[in-house]
């Protein structure tokens, strides 16, 4: 794919980029408070950890230690502190090509005691590969959907990206986010959008839509009182009715424009809320002819079958790679427990919590179920709650990452007798308990498990 640009493009290009520069010069994103930590926010950090997505690609662990990562588009730089806070030992490198939002993150991650750890430059992803680095893994959020072309922004990416190292990007949803797209064009026709002058297009957009009717759809569906609320609605209204370059995209339009970049997708950043089987009243019971179609058919179709049901994703938030090619890979479900054997189990870093450490302990004690869900609650789409006996299992891994083997051997010395036939319990039984606890919390990521060879 040839996605070199004629000069006349370029101008343009540049033209945009200066647009761009200016919107987020006079309102840089996020308005996240300098002294806000990321720590407490397990979903966030579970997204932004490198281990989540390489696992879930790759299909093995993997040490953030040294580790080289990109935030492309970082703005005022929260994303970044969230990339440092939950890959230890990375070093993370943000490019923005607002000044302002480049020296608003640099304060940020300097205040919390990350300044060693990053560095930031005033530069357009379109020249990333200026920095002449190579990056394991690039997060670029909020951003992709500005680009005329999204097959340019996500080449420019994949250009400085390492053969096994993976993407994560998003666009607007064309379907969910119709009202704002209405909005931006309304205002657009009422003069708003075209000098770059938000100081004096914020209280005109508050003054009509205070005026409209409560009955009409633009005000019921785009609306809310906190808008008008003056410290309120600066970030809010920049970043939805007066948005500047805004996009919509449908799933088809994210998979072909992947394609024309030579990315392969690998998975929605949250997957659990993308199932169409989850969106009928019996999941395990769908309509036969429906649940025929489905069994063969692509991640595509069926993330856009989802969103013509039910789109209610204000973003297509997306994992990608350079190839989809992963050898030796058998999905949990097909294995024997031969290869479990062979397998390392390690609890998801997320849950290495001290909290989470407390309530597994009193569960233990009082022989109680545990609601794991609440502890990281992103890759449940329910509550998921696991028995005290299997979180014996995942205290033990609280500690650190265990072979398949010393998890049956603890399950064997805590479970010593079937108790329907009061023998004593044998290897194989504690092996398949252990194999099938094992796979049901794989399923959310709450522990990961690699396969020996
Ligand atoms: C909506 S903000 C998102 C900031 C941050 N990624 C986040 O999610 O919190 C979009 C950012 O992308 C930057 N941006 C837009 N186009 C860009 C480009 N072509 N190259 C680099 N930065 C760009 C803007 O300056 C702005 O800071």
């Amino acid at each position: 794919m040839d996605i070199s640009q004629t000069d006349s493009q370029t101008d343009a290009q540049s033209e945009f980029l200066e647009k761009m520069r200016r919107q987020f010069d006079f309102g840089p994103y996020p308005r996240t408070p300098i002294e806000e930590s990321p720590t407490d926010n397990s979903n966030e950090l579970f997204i932004h950890n490198l281990l989540t997505p390489y696992y879930l690609h790759h299909h093995k662990f993997i040490n953030t230690e040294g580790k080289v990562l990109l935030d492309a588009g970082c703005g005022t730089g929260y994303k970044a502190l969230i990339l440092a806070t939950a890959n230890p030992g990375a070093r993370v490198v943000g490019i923005d090509i607002s000044p302002k939002s480049i020296e608003l993150a640099e304060q940020r991650l300097e205040y919390h005691g990350f300044k060693d750890k990053v560095e930031f430059h005033v530069l357009a992803i379109e020249e990333v590969a200026k920095l002449e680095m190579k990056f394991d893994y690039i997060n670029c959020d909020e951003v992709l959907y500005f680009f005329d072309d999204i097959a340019n922004g996500l080449a420019a990416l994949k250009s400085v990206l390492k053969p096994q190292g993976i993407i994560r990007s998003n666009l607007h949803s064309l379907l969910q986010r119709q009202i704002f797209f209405r909005a931006q064009e309304l205002f657009g026709l009422m003069g708003l959008m075209e000098e770059f002058s938000e100081e004096m297009a914020i209280p005109i957009v508050v003054e009509t839509m205070k005026a409209l009717g409560s009955w009409v759809d633009i005000k019921k569906y785009g609306w809310n009182p906190a808008y008008e609320v003056e410290e309120k609605n600066m970030e809010a209204l920049l970043a939805n009715h007066l948005l500047q370059g805004d996009k919509g995209y449908r799933v088809t339009e994210l998979f072909e424009g992947l394609k024309r970049a030579g990315l392969e997708f690998v998975a929605m950043t949250n997957w659990r809320q993308w199932d169409v089987a989850d969106l009928f009243n019996e999941p395990d019971n769908l309509p036969s002819y429906l649940a025929m179609g489905l069994a063969d058919s692509s991640q595509e179709t069926r993330l856009t079958l989802y969103e013509l049901m039910n789109p209610v994703h204000r973003l297509l938030d997306f994992w990608c790679a350079n190839s989809l090619d992963i050898p030796d890979y058998l999905p949990i479900p097909d294995w024997s427990l031969q290869d479990w054997q062979t397998s390392q189990v390690a609890l998801h870093p997320q849950l290495k919590t001290d909290k989470f450490k407390q309530a597994a302990i009193e569960a233990i004690n009082q022989n109680k179920p545990l609601m794991i869900s609440e502890f990281l609650s992103l890759p449940a789409l329910k509550p998921v709650t696991v028995d005290a006996s299997v979180v014996n299992l995942l205290l033990k891994l609280w500690d650190a990452p265990q072979s398949f083997e010393a998890l049956a051997d603890l399950w064997q010395h805590t479970h010593p007798v079937n108790w329907v036939t009061l023998e004593p319990i044998s290897r194989d039984e504690a092996r398949q308990k252990v194999a099938d606890a094992l796979g049901k919390l794989e399923v959310f990521l709450y522990v990961l498990v690699e396969r020996g060879h």
